[in-house]
């Protein structure tokens, strides 16, 4: 049975994981969320790994507060960069494959049309440069690795686009939500089937991925979908370009 490790467990992919992995009765999963293993502390990881003895790898650990991580740099690139660092080292002494999550905010969002994984990053806030310093110390220190960049998770669980529209809806009858920007907004149920199946398979063939569910939208175009599919039709989502973040956010986050 292969054994199957994934931190970060409490986040919104990896409750996702959580709710997917019992029916794959081939798997064993075992889920620590950050207070269980802490990717920035190396012996916490090297404690982890000795007694399990995992084939895979799922990190779901990350620094996600993408406006936060302009004011405080350094909590982003602990997490993104060197908590990856700390994982890919140990993973490649116990031959462990490292399966990593990573982002479309890797690139800048200046090309016309999608992304694909041929294309050279160039991440335009900390959040994202702090997930690509993450990817190239994987590619630096081990082989046994597979990137997956996805882009506008969401899901029931945790913060995410969807709970906060939903939540907004709420209280308010007009939503003023940005125009924009373009992606794929993604559903997290999606990328951990795929995830779970391909572990299942031993079906990841690449180094890189790009996983997305490919419908192209704005996040106005999102809400509008969300609240129609929700049938709130009391509730008016208008454009609202006008939201000043700390963060720069790539126009174009489609990635093929
Ligand atoms: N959400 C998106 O729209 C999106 C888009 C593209 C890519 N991604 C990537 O997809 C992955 C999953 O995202 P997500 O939406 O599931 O994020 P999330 O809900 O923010 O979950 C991240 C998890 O990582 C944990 N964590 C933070 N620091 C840690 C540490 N030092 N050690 C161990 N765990 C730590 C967090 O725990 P605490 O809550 O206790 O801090 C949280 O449970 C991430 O790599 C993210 O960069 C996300």
């Amino acid at each position: 049975m292969k054994k199957v490790l994934v931190t970060g467990a409490n986040g919104q992919l990896g409750q996702c994981l959580q709710k997917i992995a019992p029916s794959y009765k081939e798997l064993n999963v075992i889920f620590k969320s950050s207070k269980e293993l802490d990717i920035t502390d190396i012996l916490g990881i090297e404690e982890a790994f000795v007694k399990g003895n995992f084939n895979y790898c799922i990190n779901c650990a990350a620094y996600t507060n993408v406006e936060q991580a302009e004011k405080t740099p350094d909590i982003a690139y602990k997490v993104n960069a060197e908590g990856v660092k700390n994982l890919a080292n140990v993973c490649k002494s116990y031959n462990t494959t490292l399966i990593h999550i990573s982002t479309d905010y890797v690139f800048d969002g200046e090309k016309d049309e999608p992304y694909t994984v041929k294309d050279v990053p160039n991440p335009i806030n900390e959040y994202g440069k702090s997930k690509l310093l993450g990817e190239k110390h994987i590619q630096e220190i081990m082989d046994n690795y597979c990137i997956i960049r996805t882009s506008w998770l969401y899901s029931e669980f945790g913060k995410n686009f969807y709970t906060t529209i939903l939540k907004k809806a709420k209280t308010d009858d007009i939503l003023r939500i940005s125009n924009t920007q373009l992606g794929y907004p993604t559903n997290a149920m999606n990328l951990g089937e795929f995830i779970i199946g391909e572990i299942k398979l031993n079906e990841f063939k690449y180094r890189v991925y790009h996983f997305t569910d490919k419908i192209e939208m704005t996040w106005y175009q999102f809400a509008v979908k969300i609240i129609n599919d929700k049938k709130l039709s009391n509730k008016v989502v208008i454009f609202d370009n006008n939201t000043a973040y700390l963060a720069s956010r790539p126009k174009n986050s489609r990635i093929n």
